[in-house]
């Protein structure tokens, strides 16, 4: 059978756009996940009891039970439910991810602006300054050097999280598998290329996310 090299060579097209497809879809998760962790942040820092204890169950539940079941049940039970959405295979499992991430980002927004030291709060308050004006000032842009990382670090986790939607036949990365195997019947060659692809990928984020972590830490 064809080396790992030759495959690579001959089907990088479809590796390729499996890659872009990958980081499409982990770029809108972590985007909408984003919008939707930050208001869940600001409702668990809040002070209703009621509105604290439903988002608490909310992050609870998400990070408690695996991204994959959590697929199968928002691909089964969303169409069923909203049958005149007409929702198709690909929005049931992008609004499972988005579920899932925005329980991981509500926590790195609520944490990030937790692990601001107490005394700048105390500062801000001796001096006058409104709740709103003080946290506008002097702890949101001191929470984003922890929350841009973590978000960073959430889109790294979301290229690898998203290889999940390939059981659903979606076309990213590791659906080339399936593809290349039915159609060209590759047994081995593309599970070693994709895992090579996903590497490569997540370690040069990786490294881009620490570098740019070291710069804005200079600052302080
Ligand atoms: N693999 C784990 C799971 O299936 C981790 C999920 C991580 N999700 C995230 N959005 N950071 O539950």
């Amino acid at each position: 059978s064809p080396g790992v090299i030759q495959v690579f060579q001959e089907n990088s097209g479809i590796f390729m756009s499996g890659l872009w497809e990958t980081l499409k879809l982990a770029a809108i998760t972590v985007f909408f996940g984003t919008i939707f962790g930050a208001l869940i942040a600001i409702i668990k820092l809040s002070k209703n009891p009621l509105l604290k204890f439903i988002t608490a169950v909310y992050v609870e539940v998400l990070r408690g039970t695996p991204i994959l079941v959590q697929l199968y049940i928002f691909r089964f039970f969303l169409p069923m439910a909203f049958p005149w959405l007409n929702l198709s295979k690909y929005a049931c499992v992008v609004i499972a991810l988005v579920f899932n991430s925005s329980a991981y980002v509500a926590e790195i927004i609520r944490s990030g602006i937790q692990a601001v030291d107490k005394g700048q709060s105390e500062a801000a308050k001796s001096l006058g300054m409104s709740n709103r004006h003080m946290m506008m000032k002097i702890i949101l842009p001191q929470a984003v050097k922890n929350i841009l990382p973590a978000l960073g670090n959430e889109f790294v986790t979301m290229i690898k999280e998203t290889s999940l939607a390939s059981t659903f036949y979606i076309g990213e990365l590791m659906y080339t598998r399936t593809l290349l195997m039915s159609t060209k019947f590759y047994a081995w060659q593309p599970l070693i290329i994709i895992a090579a692809i996903y590497f490569v990928v997540t370690f040069v984020l990786s490294k881009g996310i620490q570098y740019m972590e070291k710069r804005m830490s200079v600052s302080d």
